[in-house]
């Protein structure tokens, strides 16, 4: 169970979890082809439950990406269902602008690449979008806008071009951008590539609080410090593109065999002494060298 949140009460938050109704997203044998051609994603089910917080991991290439945008109703497969709140998100179902607006309301994804989502003259505009096009009054835009700023410590970036900035400037003026909307299910692609540690953790506090108050957040990420620092529920994709497990943080990390498939720690080999030594490697969980 989440810690400090009633609502997730008996519920482990993964597919295995048997509580429908709590169910915010539900993706079931959602396989996905790039020009009908490039595998990108198959036969995945995964239900996220109402709160949690989960972190999809898999190597470059194995799917997250896609998985992330299949989720925002940005792709649509051909092969499989996704629901939001029990009502499926497809090409047609968001044509109807009532559920257009229920489902893009709720539902915020900050992109891998900031480059592909930034596209407003300056950063106050890119943070006034959302809310303006969900039709919220121009001085809420505002206010929302100005007090995302003051949070992440942008306010003297609030009138520079987004094309006048660093790569970390930029990624977190994207995940601004989403926060403006105040969507109940975020959904991170990357979130910390290109940040500066105390924005990192920042990022890493600002995920607990948003947590905290009630939202879902889904991470891609290949980075399993980031995983165990947020102690998230996780799913592993692996390079054939399948979710092969989702289970709790500790039990993904300690299983070795899992993580060496899903090419998130590798087997190294080091000579030392003109001895041979073979050891795993993982970004933190094995640096440490003993020999
Ligand atoms: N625009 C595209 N056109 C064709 N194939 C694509 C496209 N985008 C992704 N793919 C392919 O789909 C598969 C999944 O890609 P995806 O971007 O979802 O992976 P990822 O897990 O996010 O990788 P990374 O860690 O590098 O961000 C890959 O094999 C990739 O080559
Ligand atoms: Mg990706």
């Amino acid at each position: 169970m989440e810690a400090g949140s009633s609502r997730h009460m008996g519920c482990d938050g993964s597919i295995h979890c048997v509580s429908p109704e709590k169910a915010i997203m539900e993706l079931v044998g959602v396989s996905y082809e790039y020009y009908d051609r490039f595998k990108a994603l198959e036969e995945v089910d995964l239900t996220l439950q109402e709160g949690v917080k989960m972190a999809i991991v898999g190597a470059n290439g194995s799917g997250k990406s896609t998985l992330l945008q299949v989720m925002a109703g940005i792709l649509f497969p051909k092969k499989g269902r996704v629901l939001f709140r029990k009502r499926p998100v497809s090409e047609t179902s968001l044509r109807d602008p009532g559920f257009r607006h229920f489902f893009r309301s709720r539902v915020g994804y900050v992109f891998q690449d900031p480059d592909v989502q930034l596209f407003c003259p300056t950063v106050m505009e890119e943070l006034m979008f959302g809310p303006l096009q969900l039709g919220l009054p121009h001085e809420e835009a505002r206010s929302r806008s100005e007090e995302i700023l003051e949070m992440l410590s942008l306010e003297g970036l609030a009138q520079r071009p987004t094309y006048m900035l660093s790569g970390g400037e930029k990624k977190k003026v994207a995940v601004a951008s989403v926060l403006t909307m105040n969507p109940e299910l975020l959904l991170l692609d990357e979130p910390t590539n290109g940040l500066d540690p105390r924005t990192q953790s920042f990022l890493v506090d600002l995920i607990f609080s948003l947590h905290e108050v009630g939202k879902t957040i889904v991470i891609a990420t290949h980075d399993l410090s980031l995983v165990m620092e947020l102690h998230a529920k996780v799913a592993v994709l692996t390079e054939d593109h399948r979710i092969h497990k989702v289970g709790d943080t500790e039990e993904i990390i300690e299983d070795e065999a899992l993580l060496l498939k899903a090419n998130l720690i590798h087997e190294h080999t080091h000579r030392h002494d003109g001895e041979k030594h073979s050891h795993l490697h993982g970004h933190f969980l094995f640096h440490r060298h003993t020999h």
